[in-house]
Formats: C-alpha cells, structure tokens, sequence
C-alpha cells in the first residue's frame, strides 16, 4: 500500500517547518505518509482543495493567507473552528474537507510544557486579529481569572469580546487604556514583530513573576522578547513549541496516535 498522502497549503509556504515536524512524527509513531508543501494561490484555493480531494489526500494543513476563507469551502468545521473563524487543520471525509482548529489547543499545551498556568491568572492577548480568535476559546476553557484583549482602536477587540460572549468574558481595551493594569501573562498575538515592532504598551503591565508568550517565533519573536526581557519576565516564550504542538494535535486527529512534540521542538531548536 503506497503512503497516505498529507500537505499543508498556503503561500509562501516553502519556508514551512510542517513537513519536517510530521516526517519526524511518522518516524516516531511507526506510520507511513508522505506530506509535503503546496503553494496555493488565494484565487485557486477552491479548486486546490476539490483537487487534493479528488487525488486522495487523507488530510491539509491550512496556513497563511488562507486559515479564514478556508472555512467555507469545508463541508464543515468543529466548533472551536467555527468561533476561531478559521481553520488550520483538514480531515477528509467523504463528501469534502472537515475543517478543525488546532491552534489555541497547540498553545494551551505549549503553555502548560513551560509551567505557565492559566487558571486563575490574569491574562492579556495583545491583537484581535485572526491570530487572537484562534487562541481566545481555548484561553477561556481553561478558566482565567480575567481575560483581556487588546488592540490599537477599541473596535477589534469590542468585537471579539462581542462574538465570544456565550464562551465567557473577554475584556476588551485599547492598549494605551490598559495603563495602571497588571498582567501575570502577557501574549503577543499581533503581527507587529513581522515589521520589527512591539504595539506601544503603557509601562508596567506585567505583574511581579509574570510571563510573556509570542506566538511569532525567529527574528518575528524578537521585538516582543527585548520589550519583556525589559519587564522583568519571569519567562520569555516564541511560538515554536505551539507550533509543533498544534502539529501534533492535527496529527492525532488524522492517524491517531499522539507524538512526542518536546523531541522534535528539540531538534527543530538546534536548527
Ligand atoms: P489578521 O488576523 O488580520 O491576519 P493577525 O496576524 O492576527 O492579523 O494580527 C494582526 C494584529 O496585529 C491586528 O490585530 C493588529 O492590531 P490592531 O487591531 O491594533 O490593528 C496588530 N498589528 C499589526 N501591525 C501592528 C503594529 N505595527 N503595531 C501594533 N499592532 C499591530
């Protein structure tokens, strides 16, 4: 029987470490696959998913720029991904594509690997954008003191805070607003590292022994990292253990069993 056939799509999606975490998943789990990357074009994400269909694919992993339209091209998503409003992980079933979110569970795991607790912490997400809405749900199931997210206008944030209202409570601010606040986790969920930047944040928002987590990881991690080394962060996280974690999670819904992900965050670390 010849390998069962995994991608992830997306573009760009050269520089995507997904094929070396599955490859070293496979080898630890004794299964045979074959997962490679596929540029795909927004405009030709429709037919590329019938196609990958079509040919057999047994499951896609669905990165930027395509996480949000993705989602209505699937015969249907999991809930987590219908509140995250985007899908990072597809399932094949017979009439199409199952659409899931793994995420906010990705980070949840990457979280509770450092010792980071979230119950009964006082947490601020830094962004609503997409990236906020995948993680907001899980935060919130794992029962936060207080979860506020944050934004440079008030208007992203209210609307978060809007949508996931039959989840819990999200606090909505500006981030010159949250000025007197004190956080014990801090997660960078803004996109402002790709551009060399931190969001412009009042001072002393991290409270005594708290820590700071960026979802970006490499020289996007940077920025983040300098302004909470500055804070005096108890622990200076990037995103890369959530993003084999979430690996991980797609790879148990698709075969099963669960791999080891602090191996192969290890290897991928020594480059
Ligand atoms: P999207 O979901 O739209 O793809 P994202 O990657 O989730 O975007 O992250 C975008 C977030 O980064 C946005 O919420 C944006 O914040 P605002 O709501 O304040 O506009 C934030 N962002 C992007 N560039 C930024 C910058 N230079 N400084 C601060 N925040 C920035």
């Amino acid at each position: 029987m010849s390998a069962a056939r995994f991608a992830v799509i997306g573009q760009p999606v050269s520089h995507s470490k997904s094929p070396r975490i599955h490859a070293a998943f496979a080898r630890e789990c004794g299964v045979d696959i074959e997962y490679t990357a596929i540029e795909v074009a927004p405009k030709e994400l429709a037919n590329q998913l019938a196609t990958l269909h079509a040919d057999g694919y047994v499951g896609l992993n669905v990165t930027l720029p395509h996480k949000a339209a993705a989602v209505a091209l699937c015969a249907g998503v999991s809930e987590r991904a219908q509140l995250a409003g985007a899908v990072n992980c597809l399932i094949r079933s017979d009439d199409g594509w199952r659409g899931d979110n793994t995420d906010g569970e990705g980070l949840l795991r990457d979280l509770s690997r450092l010792g980071l607790v979230v119950a009964g912490a006082r947490v601020l997400v830094l962004g609503a954008g997409g990236a906020a809405r995948g993680i907001v749900g899980p935060l919130l199931a794992a029962a936060p003191a207080s979860l506020t997210v944050s934004g440079r206008n008030p208007w992203k944030p209210e609307e978060l805070a809007e949508q996931f209202k039959p989840v819990g409570t999200v606090i909505p601010r500006t981030h010159l607003a949250l000025k007197g606040d004190a956080y014990d986790l801090i997660i960078n969920a803004t996109s402002a590292g790709h551009d060399g930047g931190v969001p412009r944040l009042p001072p002393g928002l991290l409270a005594a022994g708290g820590a700071c987590y960026d979802l970006s990881y490499g020289a996007a991690f940077e920025p983040f990292a300098a302004w909470a080394r500055a804070q005096g962060a108890s622990v200076v996280a990037d995103g890369l253990g959530m993003l084999v974690e979430q690996a991980a999670a797609s790879f148990t819904l698709w075969l099963g069993p669960a791999p080891d992900a602090e191996a192969v965050l290890a290897t991928l670390r020594a480059g």
